[in-house]
Order: C-alpha cells, then structure tokens, then sequence
C-alpha cells in the first residue's frame, strides 16, 4: 500500500467512526426526562404491576426501538401507544429505549402454577429466538417475567394477525388457545 492509498484508508475509518459516534449517540439522563409520563402505565421503574400493561425494564434496546417506530408508522396499532408516541424524534426513541433497557427488571409472576408446569414444556422452540432463558436476545424481546396476561393477549393478536409480528404470525397460529394460557403462565413466572 502507498502512502497516499494509506491515507485514504485513515480517512475512511475515521469517517466511519465519527459516523458511529454521531448515530449512536444516546442520553440515558435524556431518556429518562422523557420517560416520566409513561411509568402511569408501564409501572414504577418501569415494572409493571398492572396485566393489561407490558414491563419496558431490562428489555432490549433494538426491541424497544422497533416497537416505538412501529407504533409511529401505524405497523402495530394500539390507541393508548399511537398517541403516545406521535411527537417523538428518532433521537428520543434512542433515549427512552436505551433508559428502560437499563432499569433492573422484576419478575411479574402471578401465572397460575398448574398452567406454567405444562408451558415449560413448550417453550424449546421459543429460546432458539428469544435467548437463553427467554432474556431476549438483539432485537428478539425478553419474555422472561414479562406480565402473563399480556403475553396471552400479544399471542392472541399474532394469531388472529391483528399484531404483525414476522415469524411471530405461523409460530402463533401454530400454538392452541390452551398452549398459549399455558406457556404465558410459564413466562411470566420466570
Ligand atoms: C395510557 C397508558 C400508556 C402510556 C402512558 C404509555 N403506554 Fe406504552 N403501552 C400501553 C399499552 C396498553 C401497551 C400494549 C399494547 C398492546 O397490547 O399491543 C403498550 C406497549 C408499549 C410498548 C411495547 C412493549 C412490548 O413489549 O412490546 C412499548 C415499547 C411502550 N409501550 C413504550 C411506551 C413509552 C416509551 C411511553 C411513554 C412515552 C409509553 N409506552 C406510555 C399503554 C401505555
Ligand atoms: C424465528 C424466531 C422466533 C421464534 C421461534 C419465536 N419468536 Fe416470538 N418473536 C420473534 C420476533 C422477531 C418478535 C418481535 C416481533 C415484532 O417485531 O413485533 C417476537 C415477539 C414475541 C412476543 C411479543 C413480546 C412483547 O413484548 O410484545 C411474544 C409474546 C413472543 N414473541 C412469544 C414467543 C413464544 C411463546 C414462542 C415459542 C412458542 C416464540 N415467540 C417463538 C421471533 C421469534
């Protein structure tokens, strides 16, 4: 290589590395002045006490990131989110999620134990996406200690499609009302 093509190549990395800094820059203290409205729903430290409602706590950044923008393109439809997340930049989004992916993560509990002995039979193919110990893994969510009941519901919507979820829709339809009790009671208690 000569000292010119040498050159070259220290200015391409160092671009390429501002770049990243620039695009990834997040504010956890930013995040969490933005976040305060949504602990009414999502729970104090962002654990949820409340069924109807997920835990964002500990969740994955990519995850979170993909759900807030999918709320805002209209992608996954919820009411009470759609408005939530009208007014939010791109670097908010950064912010807020990378603020509840630090928060210390509760278990929900609260699955019936006869229900949640027959899911934890279920759930080997579920791990292969959403990690060890269903802890999420990249933009695969946590699932783990997650409320039951919203899983139930999320599972509910990905078979009757009114969730669009990817491979989440057949994996869905895959599984009986009965299996999905089952394996949301096991989730929940983890
Ligand atoms: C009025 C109650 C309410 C408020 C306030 C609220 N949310 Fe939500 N949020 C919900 C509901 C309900 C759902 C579940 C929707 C569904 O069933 O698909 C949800 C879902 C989510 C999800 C998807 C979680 C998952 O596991 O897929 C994210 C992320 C989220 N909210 C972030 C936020 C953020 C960030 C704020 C504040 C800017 C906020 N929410 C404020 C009610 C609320
Ligand atoms: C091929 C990979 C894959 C497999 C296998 C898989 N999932 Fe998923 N799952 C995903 C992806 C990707 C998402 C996020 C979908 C989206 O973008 O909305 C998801 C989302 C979910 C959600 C929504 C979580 C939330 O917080 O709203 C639940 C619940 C879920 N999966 C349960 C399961 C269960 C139970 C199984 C096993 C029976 C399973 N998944 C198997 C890839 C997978």
């Amino acid at each position: 290589m000569n000292l010119i093509q040498s050159h070259r190549l220290a200015l391409i990395i160092l671009s390429l590395l501002s770049f990243n800094s620039i695009a990834y820059a997040v504010d956890i203290n930013a995040g969490k002045d933005k976040a305060g409205f949504c602990l009414h729903c999502h729970g104090a430290g962002g654990n949820s006490s409340n069924p109807q409602f997920p835990s964002l706590a500990g969740q994955r950044v990519l995850y979170l990131e993909s759900q807030l923008k999918a709320f805002q393109s209209g992608r996954r439809v919820n009411s009470m989110m759609q408005g939530m997340v009208s007014k939010l930049s791109k670097q908010d989004i950064s912010n807020i999620s990378a603020y509840f992916s630090s928060l210390p993560a509760k278990s929900a509990g609260g699955g019936n134990a006869s229900l949640a002995k027959k899911g934890q039979s279920q759930i080997a193919m579920c791990t292969g996406c959403h990690g060890k110990a269903a802890k999420g893994r990249g933009r695969f969510p946590k699932l783990a200690g997650q409320q039951p009941k919203y899983i139930e519901k999320q599972l509910l919507d990905f078979k009757n499609r009114s969730r669009k979820g990817g491979p989440m829709n057949n994996v869905a339809s895959s599984l009986s009302k009965q299996s999905i009790k089952e394996i949301a009671a096991y989730l929940g208690n983890l």
